[in-house]
């Protein structure tokens, strides 16, 4: 059966001023503020998603080895929480697939009853997806999702019975502060079915050598990708930002327990963004924070399952211990 997929519209109301301007807005008020910002998801455009699949085999990079350790070595464990029924495997954001491929290799030998629900908010990455999956695995009902998570759990799970497990791998949480987790966490609960199932993964706290080795590369290719938002403003605002005059740092800040990316100017200078009619002036060092990436306890983790309406079912570690994917459970009556 050839893989599928369908695309829901936003009935949002950002559709109506056109694609580029929730961009203009967010670029308007987080360079407006002190300190100035962008707001993360923007990192991830077509040549940001490329630059971090880059990443994620830089060697100093280790959350996807550790993940790809965990996903190779454990899957018995994941497939012992859902053999007993048919189920559907919804995926939160595949990127390139590379650890869902050994998620679905090894559902597919223990010839498991599910489809496969891949959704995510950009149209290209659906299409490599499907063309992946297509090639690689053709005996497994695909169905993906164009769309917002939540938007789409919730058209899916309107009109499907079957017990969801769903799954959002690589420490995605980590782009939220605490509170931000706690709330898209709790979305994702409101979305599901009492005894549905949640693959979440988290990066460790650890050495601190490790971490900031992790977040500045000796390659450069972080740094690359960091920058690259700068190039997505001047294509897509008109902006006239020069990547030579900022540099990528990143730091790791012991108190929130974050790797935090910024991008720091390196002179006094005014950048004009056209779509925004006006320039945003830099001081020489002033940084634009474009990214955290928060790192957890056990303690933390069990303490987010509890107060968001999850139980824990159960937590793998890989060899290291660097890297947790907890399953957990919908508590609800
Ligand atoms: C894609 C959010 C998991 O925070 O580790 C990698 C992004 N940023 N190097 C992470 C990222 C810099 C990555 N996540």
């Amino acid at each position: 059966m050839p893989a599928n997929y369908k695309i829901l519209q936003e009935k949002d109301y950002a559709e109506s001023f056109g694609p580029t301007h929730a961009f203009a807005l967010d670029i308007l008020v987080g360079l407006s503020d002190k300190p100035k910002r962008i707001p993360s998801k923007y990192l991830y455009d077509d040549n940001g998603s490329k630059l971090f699949s880059e990443i994620t085999f830089v060697p100093e990079y280790y959350l996807t080895d550790c993940e790809i350790d965990i996903l190779s070595n454990q899957a018995d464990k994941i497939i012992d929480t859902v053999k007993d029924e048919p189920f559907n495997l919804i995926e939160l954001g595949a990127g390139f697939g590379r650890k869902t491929k050994i998620l679905l290799e090894k559902f597919s030998e223990a010839n498991l009853d599910f489809q496969y629900v891949p959704i995510d908010i950009s149209e290209s990455a659906m299409i490599g997806l499907r063309d992946s999956m297509n090639e690689s695995f053709p005996d497994i009902e695909v169905n993906g999702l164009v769309s917002d998570y939540f938007v789409g759990m919730k058209w899916f799970n309107e009109r499907f019975t079957e017990r969801n497990l769903v799954t959002f791998l690589g420490s995605s949480i980590g782009n939220f502060t605490y509170a931000g987790a706690r709330f898209f966490l709790r979305n994702v609960w409101t979305c599901l079915n009492r005894d549905d199932l949640f693959l979440i993964g988290f990066d460790l706290k650890k050495d601190i050598e490790l971490l900031l080795s992790a977040y500045n590369d000796p390659k450069g290719i972080t740094s690359r990708f960091n920058l690259n938002v700068l190039d997505r403003i001047n294509k897509e605002l008109g902006g006239q930002f020069d990547k030579s005059r900022f540099r990528h740092f990143g730091t790791y800040d012991v108190f929130s327990g974050a790797m935090e990316s910024y991008l720091v100017s390196l002179e006094s200078q005014e950048v004009p963004i056209n779509q925004i009619g006006r320039s945003f002036h830099f001081d020489e060092w002033e940084p634009i924070h474009t990214e955290y990436s928060y790192k957890y306890l056990l303690s933390d983790i069990r303490e987010l399952a509890s107060d968001t309406g999850f139980s824990e079912v159960t937590n793998l570690f890989d060899s290291k211990k660097y890297f947790c994917d907890a399953i957990w459970r919908v508590n609800k009556s």
